[in-house]
């Protein structure tokens, strides 16, 4: 377990940091630093999770769950004219007046993320794929909710331009530089699956709300796009399945091409496996590959995911898009594009 002296580094360190991205978890976080009442409230997380995120996703929880209303008034996302002044006073407020409900969050909650602005990169590299084997059989390992395997039915847009299906509740934004090779109409999808060691069911209410609530308050579009595509979620269910990535990852595979050319995806999940899951999670597509044809479409950081054949140095920690492919059992890896975590730009290379 952290001590309260290094807990309170954290919450330092994460305030300037986060301070131009995320002017209140900023302001908030310099100020939890100096509260030891409140840093203490972390100390229940395991000590992996004792980060200022998992804080702040527990006391969004509490306001998405309507209590402690006075704070949301400081929350962009919650509110449509922003209080004034310090929210710090509210915070702690509310933070102490609903302890033992934040204690269980932080208890039992990991922060988890579900970014559908990362459908703004995995298209191009869909339709040049699609291009060349026709009908796509989506594997989306790390999938958190499965709200990714909806693609098809976002609008996407591009340095303002809509390109495709305008008219969708969810309106995948995104700057370009470069020369994306955008397509003109959306690839074609025979078959969508979703694998995930912890999957969230979108019809799990708490479970939602938990997802909701690690989007930071600061990112209203981001947070309205979240709910958008939970609704779009709800209203047809994905077809998401429990299980390890390197474990299920060859079986779904074989599964899926009875439809369609294998087309796996992994969004910042990898970094999860650690090295030697990683270069495991490689062997298990290799050897599917060796025997048919698929291709692999990877959204992670080198830094993170050293056990990965992907060209990129040990210490960059963006994003980097690669396609790998597997041919006739012949395996080709082409680096494509770097990008914003959440898909708000894309630099294609
Ligand atoms: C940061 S989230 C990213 C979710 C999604 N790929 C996206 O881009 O929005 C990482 C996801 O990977 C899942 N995960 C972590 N380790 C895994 C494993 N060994 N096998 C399958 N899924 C895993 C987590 O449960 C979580 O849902």
């Amino acid at each position: 377990m952290e001590d309260q002296a290094a807990l309170a580094r954290r919450f330092r360190d994460f305030g300037r940091a986060t301070s131009k991205a995320s002017p209140l978890y900023g302001h908030l976080s310099l100020a939890i630093a100096e509260d030891p009442n409140v840093i203490e409230l972390l100390r229940v997380a395991p000590a992996p999770q004792q980060i200022p995120v998992l804080l702040f996703a527990a006391v969004h929880d509490l306001l998405l769950r309507g209590l402690g209303s006075e704070l949301a008034a400081y929350y962009p996302n919650l509110t449509v004219a922003v209080a004034e002044g310090d929210p710090y006073p509210i915070f702690r407020q509310v933070a102490l007046d609903h302890r033992e409900v934040l204690l269980q969050t932080i208890a039992t909650r990991n922060t988890q993320t579900n970014e559908v602005g990362r459908c703004a990169y995995f298209l191009p590299v869909f339709a040049i794929v699609a291009d060349e084997v026709g009908p796509l059989a989506h594997l989306d390992v790390g999938t958190s909710a499965g709200l990714n395997l909806a693609w098809p039915k976002f609008s996407y847009r591009y340095d303002s331009q809509p390109i495709i299906n305008s008219g969708s509740i969810v309106v995948v934004d995104c700057s370009t530089r470069g020369a994306p090779p955008l397509p003109k109409q959306l690839p074609q999808l025979a078959r969508a699956i979703g694998l995930d060691v912890a999957p969230i069911d979108v019809a799990d209410e708490e479970a939602v709300r938990w997802l909701e609530a690690c989007v930071w308050p600061d990112q209203p579009r981001r947070f309205s796009q979240l709910i958008a595509a939970i609704e779009i979620a709800r209203s047809s269910p994905p077809d998401v399945r429990a299980g390890d990535a390197v474990i299920a990852v060859g079986k779904l595979i074989d599964e899926l091409a009875e439809y369609g050319h294998p087309l796996v995806t992994t969004s910042w999940v990898l970094n999860y496996l650690g090295e030697s899951g990683q270069r495991a999670f490689v062997a298990a597509v290799d050897e599917v590959g060796a025997r048919c044809d698929l291709s692999w479409v990877v959204a992670e950081s080198p830094a993170q995911t050293p056990g990965l054949p992907i060209p990129g140095a040990p210490d960059e920690e963006i994003t980097v898009l690669s396609l790998v492919t597997w041919r006739r059992g012949r395996r080709v890896v082409r680096r494509l594009a770097t990008a914003h975590p959440h898909g708000a730009w894309m630099n294609w290379e």
